[in-house]
């Protein structure tokens, strides 16, 4: 059997988001209600960290035990991938004593390398080029807030139609955003200051049907179902940061941008954040901010990416 790994979104279509979406919305009401989900006893899940994180770590770490499994953390300090073994021999040998990995590094092509070489499935944490297990809890997040069928269910046909306004760094947030837009099919609209756009040929996308690219931030909000954005400053980019923050002071994610949207629109960010950056604190801390869920739905959502990766469907 062909293994399945989770590089960038467009690695998964339409039908297999509808059904991880509806697997994630039981998998969280099971764990809501302490009810067990062992269907991972026994596996284990190599992670990978070669940037810092909290949210990736937490969620990834706590739902492969949720699921019955354990795991082995690894980061380029403590292992041999900061003493320069290959990155091919790192992943001939790590996927020969665990069940799926889950990497968080830089360039996508090392990941891609990393699977090229895995006898099991390998899911990405984050790269420099894409976010998928944020933006598949993102999504999962909007629908459970606005689009629930008669069963309280996520029904991702809610998406049709919608705008999601990006605001900032056309980072791998946005890459990811947009080749989601491409796969579920909303609208992607795209406000970065100039010199920070995103790369149609880096995010992997076919076509510009499903974006809109926008000078100032304000348009790109207005009539938004969602407002979303990130740091100024990704790990990998700190040397940039003084010229970053010049260039991206207009980029601030502020009630007034907030009140160009929809009047019932959210907003997320994947957080870590900084208030009085990329975000005023009334948004993030406010009524349309949804991050604390988006933040806990990660582990939601990868609990059903797991579960997927290893035993396919089971519903
Ligand atoms: N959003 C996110 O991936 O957070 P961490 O960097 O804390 O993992
Ligand atoms: N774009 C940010 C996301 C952090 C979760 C980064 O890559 O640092």
């Amino acid at each position: 059997m062909k293994i399945k790994h989770y590089l960038q979104f467009s690695d998964l279509d339409a039908q297999e988001y509808a059904y991880l979406f509806a697997r994630a919305a039981l998998i969280k009401k099971k764990f809501r209600a302490y009810e067990k989900h062992h269907v991972l006893a026994d596996r284990t899940m190599a992670m990978i960290f070669e940037k810092a994180s909290t949210r990736t770590r937490v969620s990834f770490e706590a739902g492969m035990y949720q699921l019955g499994g354990s795991v082995v953390h690894l980061t380029t300090g403590d292992s041999q991938l900061g003493r320069a073994e290959p990155i091919e021999d790192s992943a001939k040998v790590i996927s020969r004593m665990v069940d799926l990995v889950m990497i968080r590094t830089y360039e996508q092509t090392k990941i891609e390398r990393f699977a090229e070489h895995s006898r099991v499935p390998v899911i990405n944490g984050l790269t420099n080029e894409f976010h998928p297990c944020q933006i598949l809890a993102d999504i999962f997040t909007y629908l459970e807030h606005r689009g629930t069928n008669s069963q309280g269910m996520p029904d991702p046909s809610f998406l049709t139609g919608k705008t999601v306004a990006w605001v900032g760094d056309g980072n791998n947030m946005a890459n990811t955003w947009l080749q989601a837009s491409e796969i579920l099919g909303f609208k992607v609209h795209l406000s970065t200051p100039s010199g920070y756009e995103v790369d149609q040929s880096i995010a992997g996308i076919r076509s510009s049907d499903s974006y809109a690219v926008f000078k100032d931030p304000m348009q790109a909000c207005a009539g938004a179902d969602l407002v979303t954005t990130d740091v100024w400053t990704s790990m990998g980019y700190e040397a940039e940061n003084d010229a970053r923050k010049k260039a991206f002071a207009d980029w601030c994610v502020d009630a007034d941008m907030m009140a160009a949207a929809k009047p019932d629109a959210l907003f997320m960010h994947c957080l870590p954040a900084h208030r009085g950056e990329e975000v005023a604190a009334d948004v993030i801390d406010g009524r349309q901010s949804v991050v604390w869920d988006e933040a806990e739905n990660r582990m939601h959502a990868q609990k059903a990416l797991m579960e997927y990766l290893l035993l396919g469907r089971v519903a």
